[in-house]
């Protein structure tokens, strides 16, 4: 059986450039998002002769959804690397009802399908002579998020998800790496409502192919946490030094719309 990369997200933004990197390597990719089209266009550009591109598309905020993923890529095939990448958020008040369904959507996506593609993937890749897990987490992972309470929250457990199952994992020939992007140039601030967060008046954010290969790279050499860029690096700490109600008033100014 031949060995393939699964990247969740593959439709757009970091996602994207994890398939772009796999196939620059050779590595045969399986692309998931729901955006078919998109997924079809990636494929034809990233298929070659030595590279297989396989499109299924899922709805992953659906777990009956993700375990037809697992199950429709594995048929015939290994997976040795596992992109969990495709998450999404909601920028605004924990108590507006409006955010409920893109929370919920978020905590499905971020937090379930994570957990339950990585249960699939480690005793597969056990069985296949090894692999590598990358859980795309977040600098917001580090700290509390008010404005943005749900997607923090959801990040903080992909966070040590990784950090937990990579140490159980550390006589094993399977590695878990959780990457954690600050803010970086995709979609996804769109999509969360978040085009006007002061954040995005700090800095400019970083590019999705500087982001993405910083945490191939990272991830192959085994490290556990990637944070990609300085300033990120800073925040990722912050909690370390600051006290914990001042972390989360910093996070809520970043966060604010101005
Ligand atoms: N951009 C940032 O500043 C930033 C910072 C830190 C962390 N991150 C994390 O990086 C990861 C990638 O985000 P991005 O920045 O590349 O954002 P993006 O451009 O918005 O891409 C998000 C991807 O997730 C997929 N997705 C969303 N909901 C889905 C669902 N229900 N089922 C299946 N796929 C779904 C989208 O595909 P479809 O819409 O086609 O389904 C898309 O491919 C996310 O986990 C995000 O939390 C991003």
């Amino acid at each position: 059986m031949d060995k393939y990369t699964l990247v969740t997200g593959a439709s757009e933004g970091l996602g994207v450039e994890f398939a772009r990197l796999a196939a620059k390597e050779g590595r045969n990719v399986i692309l998931t998002a729901r955006s078919t089209d998109k997924l079809e266009a990636l494929a034809k550009d990233l298929r070659s002769d030595t590279v297989d591109v396989v499109v299924i598309p899922a709805d992953l905020s659906d777990l009956s959804e993700a375990a037809r993923l697992w199950s429709a890529a594995t048929e015939g095939r290994i997976i040795d690397i596992l992109v969990n990448n495709a998450g999404l958020g909601y920028n605004g008040p924990f108590s507006d009802p409006q955010g409920w369904e893109r929370e919920l959507a978020s905590m499905q996506v971020n937090m379930l399908t994570y957990t339950y593609l990585m249960k699939q993937a480690i005793p597969h890749m056990e069985s296949y002579g090894g692999g590598r897990i990358m859980n795309v987490a977040s600098t917001g992972g580090f700290m509390a998020g008010p404005g943005m309470a749900v997607y923090h929250a959801s990040k903080a457990f992909a966070l040590h998800l990784s950090e937990a199952v990579a140490t159980e994992l550390r006589n094993t020939n399977v590695t878990v790496t959780a990457l954690c992007p600050g803010a970086t140039a995709t979609n996804f601030f769109e999509d969360a409502d978040m085009h006007a967060v002061r954040l995005l008046k700090f800095g400019a954010p970083m590019k999705a192919d500087v982001v993405a290969q910083d945490g191939w790279a990272k991830a192959f050499a085994g490290k556990r946490i990637v944070v990609p860029g300085v300033i990120n690096k800073v925040f990722a700490n912050l909690p370390r030094f600051a006290p914990r109600a001042l972390t989360a008033r910093v996070s809520a100014l970043f966060l604010a719309k101005s």
